[in-house]
């Protein structure tokens, strides 16, 4: 293998740029060019190609966002975008591909491979952490971190007045932002898509606990099955309107930021085994890890959201939160 292009697409993460210095180093270490696609699936339509080298990702790996930028491409759902994509790969003598994102990036490189034969690795690079075959995405540990500095900041306040939060934070399809941030939180309740939802009950829960509390967290995941924070509010000013109740979107802010050593760590192990593994002729998968151990995950697998909220961190929530 001569020559290999690499994107980031989707949401942008933490740790992306960790990520393309590896690939970048890695590919330079076995003498493979690479070429860098800016905009995702987008820039491979627009032609947007550019050469790599080591120097380029030189000073990037604290850096949060990704130096390639993203995008969510609607074109390449088209067939006729594909063709002008598939074009351009071929016109740059394109051998291999190293796509770093969710579910979404790895959708497109499942036609890609399908429609026009070239091999892809995915990297899982998105702060969801909801792929199948990996443990751990890049950008997850970094997010639920600033999340749970941004919540003791909200403790502080809640505790002065005596109030309630619900505090929603992103994960749209699940809810692994929301529970492991809110257990590193001490949050009082965790609302997640992926279990119905009974607010009530929950502030039944609340009613017959410690009398001697003075502030409340409920970290709400964005696609909560309950309609949202808003929601969640009306009810309980309506229900329970003894609670000072407060609402508090975090938003991107959760995307953003150096990342951690831990996805720092993660991204260059990532990096460096997807070039290896097109070096050593996987055709598709996604390169995660599993038991801190590599492993690899057919690429159409890895999209197949199945995962369920560990039952270890539910019940680590149930009897801590009390
Ligand atoms: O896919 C990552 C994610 O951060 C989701 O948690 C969130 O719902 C979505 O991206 C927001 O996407 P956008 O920045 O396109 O609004």
């Amino acid at each position: 293998m001569k020559r290999i292009a690499m994107f980031t697409s989707g949401g942008d993460a933490p740790g992306m740029n960790a990520c393309i210095r590896a690939v970048v180093r890695t590919a330079a270490y076995h003498n493979i060019e690479v070429l860098g696609i800016t905009y995702g699936y987008d820039g491979m339509i627009n032609d947007e190609f550019i050469t790599l080298v080591p120097r380029d990702v030189a000073g990037t790996i604290h850096h949060g966002g990704t130096i390639l930028k993203t995008a969510r491409s609607k074109r390449f759902l088209t067939r006729e975008g594909r063709e002008t994509a598939y074009a351009n790969l071929q016109k740059h003598g394109v051998e291999g591909i190293v796509a770093i994102g969710g579910d979404g990036t790895f959708r497109g490189a499942c036609d890609l491979i399908a429609e026009c034969d070239i091999p892809v690795i995915g990297i899982p690079g998105t702060i969801d952490n909801d792929l199948e075959g990996t443990d751990f995405t890049i950008g997850y540990d970094t997010a639920i971190n600033t999340i749970i500095q941004i919540v003791d900041k909200i403790r502080d306040t809640a505790e002065s007045h005596k109030r309630l939060f619900i505090v929603e934070v992103m994960g749209k399809d699940a809810g692994l932002i929301a529970l492991r941030s809110g257990i590193g939180a001490g949050a009082e309740a965790i609302l997640i898509p992926e279990q119905p939802t009974d607010v009530s009950q929950m502030m039944e829960q609340f009613e017959k606990g410690r009398k001697d509390k003075s502030s409340y967290i409920i970290i709400v995941a964005e696609g909560d099955q309950s309609g949202g924070s808003y929601q969640i509010a009306g009810q309980i000013e309506r229900d329970f309107p003894q609670y000072d109740t407060r609402i508090s979107i975090l938003g991107h802010i959760q995307r953003g930021g150096s990342p951690t050593c831990m996805d720092r760590v993660l991204a260059s192990r990532l990096g460096l085994a997807a070039v290896e593994a097109l070096r050593d002729g996987h055709r598709s998968a996604m390169v995660g890890i599993i038991h801190w151990d590599i492993e690899f995950t057919p690429l159409d697998k890895a999209v197949k959201h199945i995962r369920q909220p560990n039952p270890h961190l539910i019940r680590v929530l149930e009897i801590l939160s009390a």
